[in-house]
């Protein structure tokens, strides 16, 4: 039976993520350090893909908007004006007996989860880490790790006028890791205390904030969805008045079914003219637009998209995952989109026979230059495609015995298994076709079907 979609369970998906090289608990032989994650040698690809997605559909292709790319410390008054000093805290409760730490606000009764102790009142606890800039470890030289990257766009707002001559509806992205020092940290890389960020702040003309909020939230849950995500996999859930975040006027999550639930993917929030108001009050600086229009000077309302790298990552994981009957055992695949795939092709020679070797070789090389290859000549071809199947490989390129005498190979799709036999001359341009989405079996001259998968 496949996995229902939203149904694999995080077990299966953490230790596929270990076994396979996608994700490793930090510093692992100290015993790892809680909520800290490190991507390994397909992790990084993956959530490197997952980036470049972001930047090819929110930068790249796009006239109203510029990258930025800000420091992680900030000056502390930032975070004075944007609230995080004061606001950025959640309930910690405290039990009297194990001394364990919670926040109240998940909890479904007053007692202790772990020994049903006796809990202290809440007390405000600020998410935001803290440290020293320079030697001298004093109040006057604390900084912050920043909580989100969005305040480096908002304090370089003037910097990205004066030098792009950017006119209102424009925007700002930018991604980057960001620290919490989270009270309850788990599910996997869901929540964890450093983690990445893509966030847009998108500067429009007050009154014509609720039409671009809506633009947005369509637009990056059409994101996900280009990537493979399934429609079903995705809510948006407005925030109540109680949730919203100090600077929001309105609020959207756009959330997916993962494993332990339907969850926060991203959040887009209108934060009104919050932002850019406060740093001008707290810096002194003009922060205001001038409207060519109306020759008047107003402050931008900002439309948020935010998304997290990691929850990205993990729903892209999640959302592929699938288990397949295979005569007696299980063909376990990631239906990654191909843009999103850590590994694009995969080079395997039938044998390990020196001549056979050659051809694979340079056929391997031939490649290379275009997409991230694999070449892999270890164990049976069955084995091998399994392999490359469970991290989502689409497209395996084969050479045999025949390819020596008819300079052809065999290319096969992950999904389907179908394979056609192609002339090496004919590769590169076959396999570019089969990314852009052209059918497997839309042949190249001299080509055949060889094999139908299922
Ligand atoms: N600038 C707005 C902002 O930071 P947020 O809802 O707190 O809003 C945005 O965070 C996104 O960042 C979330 O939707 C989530 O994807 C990601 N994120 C937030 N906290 C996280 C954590 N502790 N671990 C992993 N990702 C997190």
């Amino acid at each position: 039976m496949a996995e229902a979609a939203g149904k694999v369970s995080m077990e299966k998906i953490v230790s596929l993520c270990q076994r396979r090289g996608f994700i490793f608990p930090s510093s692992e032989i100290y015993g790892g350090l809680s909520s800290c994650w490190d991507y390994g040698p397909l992790g990084v690809e993956l959530k490197q893909n997952v980036k470049q997605a972001w930047w090819r559909a929110v930068v790249q292709e796009r006239d109203d908007m510029v990258g930025l790319d800000t420091s992680i410390l900030m000056h502390p008054q930032t975070w004075a004006a944007s609230g995080h000093l004061e606001q950025f805290s959640d309930p910690l409760v405290e039990c009297k007996s194990c001394h364990l730490r919670w926040r109240a606000d998940e909890l479904k009764d007053n007692n202790c989860p772990s020994c049903g102790g006796e809990l202290t009142e809440p007390q405000l606890f600020n998410l935001m880490f803290k440290t020293f800039m320079g030697p001298i470890e004093t109040e006057a030289n604390v900084v912050y790790l920043r909580p989100e990257t969005a305040q480096g766009m908002f304090v370089n707002f003037d910097n990205i006028l004066n030098t792009t001559r950017k006119r209102l509806p424009f925007g700002i992205a930018q991604i980057g890791k960001a620290f919490r020092n989270e009270i309850t940290t788990g599910n996997f890389i869901f929540r964890s205390r450093e983690f990445e960020q893509m966030e847009i702040e998108f500067f429009v003309k007050p009154g014509t904030d609720d039409e671009w909020f809506d633009y947005w939230l369509e637009e990056r849950r059409n994101w996900y969805i280009n990537l493979g995500i399934k429609d079903q996999n995705l809510q948006l859930r407005q925030h109540t008045s109680r949730e919203l975040a100090h600077y929001a006027k309105k609020c959207y999550d756009i959330d997916y079914q993962f494993p332990m639930g339907w969850s926060e993917l991203e959040g887009v929030a209108n934060r009104g003219d919050f932002d850019l108001v406060q740093h001008a009050s707290h810096s002194g600086k003009n922060l205001s637009y001038h409207d060519e229009e109306t020759k008047q000077h107003i402050v931008p309302y900002t439309i948020e998209p935010s998304a997290g790298v990691d929850r990205s990552v993990l729903a892209f994981l999640c959302d592929a995952y699938d288990e397949e009957p295979d005569k007696e055992e299980t063909r376990v695949l990631l239906h990654l989109h191909p843009t999103l795939a850590p590994i694009k092709v995969a080079v395997l020679p039938l044998s390990r026979r020196e001549n056979l070797a050659e051809l694979s070789k340079k056929v391997y090389a031939d490649l290379r230059p275009c997409w991230m290859v694999q070449y892999d000549d270890t164990q049976s071809i069955g084995r091998r495609y399994r392999r490359q199947d469970e991290i989502g490989t689409p497209f395996c390129v084969t050479i045999d015995f025949q390819s020596l005498e008819d300079n052809q190979v065999t290319i096969r799709e992950r999904d389907s298994m179908n394979q056609i036999r192609v002339p090496i001359a004919e590769l590169k341009r076959t396999l570019t076709a089969k990314f852009e989405g052209e059918d497997l079996f839309v042949l190249p001259p001299g080509g055949q079907i060889w094999k139908e998968g299922k």
